[in-house]
């Protein structure tokens, strides 16, 4: 693969392009063999202008618009896609990814609720957040909405870091003023100043944005989901982001906590906390009227399989989620360090796995389109990111169908049928699948081999 792009797209205003085979989604496809949902260009160009796209097609009718002298970063075997969107991943759970045994309220006491201490100290955060940027990027994610921990100088680390490489995150710092331990809990008033603050100093901030961050209704009293109501109300266009029927022992708890409410959405509900710019992660164990309420108010519903599969959650029922008379709007995520993996590759492959235990499907087309234009919808964000179309961010992934010899080997027999590519790549694809990820047009990650 020749990549001799880096510096040409380096300078301000100076025109780049990214050349390869080029694949962009339309709109969510109707099931397999959907061909109007994509565009597939096979030797197309992106030409980049101020880290914006500002030309998709052909090369062969597009390379005459180059600047003189501009160089061309060429993926000749390379399949590049807009950047992969995560929309649920925990910032401090770097080192908690991987821990033994537990379900998920013993899961966050023996292990998350001691990691997340450190992230007190901005040092520690600093180096969480060089970290956690390379990772996402080396597994083609180039826009991720991420919970920080309840300090606020997570987020500060964090945004800082992000808007030093050029990527757009959403996140925010979590609120929880109860059952955590004293040096994790916040209160109603300085989770509300914390939370307001950070607003201030990030909310739009180039490309970042801000989510009002109640972690879920077992950590936070009434006043604290007030205040994340009252936030909301005050900041037209940040996200809320929470967690929502996970697990059985969590749901039973939010039932004896919150007596006066009827379901656990209703909860989130009574506060204001539902709506387009929310999003709730699991969503495992709802009932019909909770569905409906999520669909009345655009909320969305983020499905976490490695997360799902490894604290024993449950699994997500995309069907029921996607009833036509109350169609409830979907997104896919890695939940680290729930979840098992930073690839949204091996999520979607996952995904796959937890709706054929439901007797239900994730064709190819499907999975690569929430990855990307899917994700960017969800997050009301289709005109920045997602697609490869003039407008949004130049931020992209180029994908190696033929990364392992299993891949290679398994390649061997598809024959030029692009929906089975796809499926290879997110069944047995992963970070080594990644070639490159583009920031703004440029390289932010090339592997190495
Ligand atoms: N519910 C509340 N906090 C968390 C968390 O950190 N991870 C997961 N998976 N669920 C949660
Ligand atoms: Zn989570």
């Amino acid at each position: 693969m020749t990549d001799t792009a880096a510096t040409a797209a380096t300078a301000t205003g100076t025109a780049a392009a990214i050349r390869g085979r080029l694949l962009s989604f339309r709109r969510a496809p109707d099931g397999p063999g959907d061909a109007g949902s994509y565009r597939l260009i096979e030797d197309g160009l992106v030409l980049v202008e101020d880290g914006r796209i500002a030309a998709v097609g052909e090369h062969a009718d597009l390379r005459g618009r180059l600047p003189e002298g501009a160089t061309v970063a060429h993926h000749p075997d390379g399949l590049i896609l807009p950047g992969f969107i995560d929309t649920h991943i925990h910032f401090p759970q770097t080192q908690v990814i991987a821990s033994y045994g537990a379900r998920l309220l013993d899961w966050l006491e023996k292990y998350t609720f001691i990691e997340e201490q450190r992230y007190a100290d901005p040092a520690h955060a600093a180096a969480g957040a060089a970290f956690f940027l390379d990772e996402l990027l080396r597994n083609g994610t180039t826009t991720a909405v991420a919970y920080g921990s309840v300090h606020p100088q997570s987020v500060d680390a964090l945004f800082a870091e992000a808007e030093r490489r050029g990527a757009g995150l959403i996140a925010g710092k979590v609120m929880m003023d109860r059952h955590a331990p004293a040096a994790l809990t916040d209160t109603a008033e300085s989770g509300y100043a914390d939370s307001k603050a950070l607003i201030a100093r990030w909310h739009g901030h180039g490309r970042q944005r801000y989510a009002v961050t109640p972690r879920f209704a077992i950590t936070s009293t009434e006043a604290q989901l007030e205040a994340a109501g009252t936030l909301l109300r005050e900041h037209a266009g940040v996200h809320m982001q929470t967690h929502l029927s996970e697990n059985a022992e969590e749901i039973a708890t939010v039932r004896r906590l919150f007596p006066a409410a009827r379901d656990y959405t209703d909860v989130y509900d009574r506060f204001g906390l539902l709506g387009p710019t929310s999003l709730f992660g699991h969503c495992i164990h709802l009932s019909d009227a909770e569905m409906g309420r999520l669909s009345e108010t655009g909320s969305v519903a983020v499905f976490c399989p490695t997360s799902n599969l490894f604290i024993g959650s449950g699994l997500f029922d995309r069907a029921a989620l996607a009833r036509s008379d109350r169609p409830v709007r979907m997104a896919l995520a890695t939940d680290v360090g729930g979840g098992t993996s930073y690839s949204m590759l091996r999520t979607a492959g996952e995904a796959y796995k937890v709706l054929q235990l439901n007797r239900q499907n994730l064709p190819a087309l499907a999975a690569f389109d929430l990855m990307t234009r899917g994700n960017a919808a969800a997050l009301g964000l289709e005109s920045e990111i997602g697609t490869l179309e003039p407008g949004r961010w130049a931020d992209l992934v180029v994908l190696d169908s033929r990364a392992t010899p299993a891949m290679r080997h398994r390649m061997t027999t598809v024959d030029g049928d692009l929906e089975e590519e796809l499926f290879v790549l997110m069944t047995l694809g992963d970070d080594r699948a990644v070639a490159a990820t583009y920031l703004r047009g440029r390289v932010a990650h090339r592997r190495i081999g």
